[in-house]
């Protein structure tokens, strides 16, 4: 079966055709992020009006690159949350009128499930039971994954989520957005070694995040030092001495995020005696995430699981993905099914 899944939750309009729940035959991501560095962050009202512009171009493009017409579509999937409200109203919008029009089947889809599931796209990963770890701009949190669509949440950010606290930071610092990927390249020239940023691990035994404290304790650094802000130019700190740069503060608050990330999600394993670790959202794409992850889960004898990079981000093929999933399970849903901008997990 060919699924035509559509992704408009947050700046991303996406869409993708998957050949049975796994097989990727195109995946098409445009995204307005350009329109939105200016103010920092996103503009839900132009990534609206964005998605309603290139909706229908993104989509006919995903079907061109597969090679395939909409009388070939067996189901449509759509995100129905959680996101931003006016965003995922356009990609539902679109997927009912195809439905209703082409008499195509429709599913509705949580992004967060559908982050999860993003690593079993082109290959055959991950059984059941695992435990989950979404990353990303809007989300972080820890599930216990028993079967397709079985899940219990373990844990969730009180504050920040994981990405969000990237993105700030990097705003702190004078740097892009979003923050992410600037802090992990910038990081790879710096000594995390070099500043104690905190670590907030919570009660113990809590499978909690709180990354707002954290990033308090950048901002009050770099209001000391406002000099760090510029590329390059080093900083003397403490009675040592020591020359800080730019670069050593984003690899010590990378650390610091990665310390809490790493060590929640191998206490969730422990605590419920999984050995399956998969992780998604944007956030999953770092680098100093992975290899510590990697590096602790085989200490501890954990598999663990990442998406390909292009599947990390938002994007419809694990929308397309997910649905197949669903609709073998459920059947399709209602023409009835609309936005559900609060949208959990478990
Ligand atoms: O999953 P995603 O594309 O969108 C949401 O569902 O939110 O995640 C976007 C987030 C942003 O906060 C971005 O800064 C972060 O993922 N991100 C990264 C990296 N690449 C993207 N964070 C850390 N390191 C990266 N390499
Ligand atoms: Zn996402």
């Amino acid at each position: 079966m060919l699924v035509l899944g559509i992704e408009t939750s947050c700046d991303e309009t996406a869409a993708a055709v998957v050949k049975n729940g796994r097989e990727v035959l195109s995946s098409d991501v445009s995204s307005s992020l350009d329109l939105h560095r200016f103010y920092g962050g996103v503009i839900p009202e132009i990534a609206c009006r964005v998605h309603t512009e290139v909706i229908s171009f993104v989509v006919d493009r995903a079907l061109k690159k597969a090679g395939v017409g909409l009388d070939k579509i067996g189901l449509v999937a759509v995100t129905v949350g959680p996101g931003l409200v006016g965003a995922l109203l356009v990609g539902i919008s679109f997927a009912k009128a195809l439905s209703f029009t082409r008499k195509i089947p429709i599913v509705g889809i949580n992004h967060l499930e559908a982050h999860l599931f993003a690593h079993f796209l082109e290959k055959r990963l991950s059984g059941f039971p695992y435990i989950g770890m979404v990353v990303s701009g809007g989300h972080t949190i820890l599930v216990c994954v028993k079967d397709n669509f079985s899940y219990r949440l373990l844990g969730s950010t009180r504050d920040d989520a994981g990405g969000e606290a990237f993105d700030k930071v990097a705003k702190i610092l004078g740097l892009g957005y979003p923050g992410g990927p600037e802090i992990d390249r910038l990081s790879r020239r710096g000594d995390p070694g070099r500043i104690a940023f905190p670590r907030s691990y919570l009660e113990p035994g809590s499978l909690d995040f709180s990354f707002s404290g954290l990033k308090t304790a950048v901002l009050y650094f770099v209001n000391r030092h406002p000099e760090i802000r510029r590329n390059g130019s080093s900083i003397t700190v403490g009675k040592g001495g020591e020359t800080v740069t730019v670069y050593d503060v984003a690899a010590a608050f990378q650390d610091a995020v990665v310390d809490v990330l790493v060590e929640k999600a191998v206490r969730a394993c422990a605590f419920k005696k999984i050995r399956r670790l998969v992780v998604g959202g944007g956030v999953s794409v770092n680098s100093r995430l992975r290899s510590r992850l990697k590096t602790e889960a085989r200490k501890r004898k954990i598999s663990v699981f990442f998406p390909e990079t292009r599947f990390c981000l938002d994007n419809a093929a694990m929308v397309a993905g997910l649905g197949y999933r669903r609709y073998k399970k459920f059947g399709p849903d209602h023409l009835s099914i609309t936005a559900a901008p609060n949208l959990g997990i478990g």
